[in-house]
């Protein structure tokens, strides 16, 4: 038994493990299961709503290596960690905070982590709202700290729609994390929709700060950007990034 069964009641998480018989509303993301995850069949565990939340396993290095080679953070804060997928590669480069409100979550993504080979040490799991954890880190601002956000948009309908508001994000708007994560670091990373808006995302760029965005197109596609605010260093050759 690893050392991730330990935490929790392994009968609780276990329930919670999608496995054969996948749903048919998960069969397309179970058929791209080694993009999410090229180590999945090392018994990687998601929950039903991470099968269709989680971050691809490139795009998340390839965001993970672009801020530690653009700003050589000392700490990650991964403020939705989910079951991991974006916790793993940033914890490849550098120390990692993860918050996650889900319990059942954080266990899955220890275990996901155990999979990759990353040191338990190297991830300090909290689990709570993220604006309650945020507020009770302030130590983080005293360190060269990055915040990413990769917040639930709602479910897969976000895609349906022809442009995408900040104030749609769940469960707090795009603004009301931003100014949250400002209180302790300028450098923030946000993973949001293909289809965000764009002007409500200008609102956040000035003559000095502004905002890099990565578009990540799969088969030829946009599936999602990656937006950097103040961090004018990550490279513009990032922009359009096929995956
Ligand atoms: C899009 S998923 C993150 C996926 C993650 N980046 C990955 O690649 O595995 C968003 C996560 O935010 C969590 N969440 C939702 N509301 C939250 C809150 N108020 N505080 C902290 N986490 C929350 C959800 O449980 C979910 O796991």
């Amino acid at each position: 038994m690893s050392e991730i069964e330990n935490f929790g009641d392994y009968e609780t998480i276990e329930k919670h493990i999608i496995r054969p018989p996948i749903p048919n509303a998960l069969k397309k993301y179970w058929n791209n299961r080694y993009n999410l995850f090229s180590r999945f069949d090392e018994g990687i565990w998601l929950d039903y709503q991470s099968w269709y939340s989680v971050t691809p396993e490139r795009v998340a290095y390839s965001i993970a290596q672009s801020i530690f080679e653009s700003h050589k953070p000392e700490l990650v804060i991964d403020a939705f960690s989910g079951c991991g997928g974006n916790t793993i590669q940033f914890a490849k480069f550098c120390p990692v905070i993860s918050i996650e409100l889900d319990p059942i979550k954080i266990a899955m993504a220890k275990h996901n982590l155990a999979i990759y080979e990353i040191p338990s040490s190297r991830v300090t799991f909290i689990q709570g709202d993220v604006l309650d954890v945020l507020r009770s880190i302030d130590f983080a601002s005293q360190y060269r700290t990055i915040i990413f956000m990769s917040p639930p948009w709602g479910g897969p309908s976000y895609s349906g729609k022809s442009t995408y508001s900040l104030n749609d994000l769940i469960p707090y708007t795009f603004d009301i994390l931003y100014k949250e994560a400002f209180r302790i670091t300028p450098y923030i990373a946000a993973f949001l929709p293909k289809n965000t808006d764009i002007d409500e995302l200008a609102q956040y760029s000035t003559d000095k700060n502004r905002i890099v965005v990565t578009n990540f197109l799969y088969e030829g596609y946009s599936k999602a950007i990656c937006c950097y605010f103040n961090m004018k260093n990550v490279l513009a050759s990032t922009a359009l990034q096929q995956v």
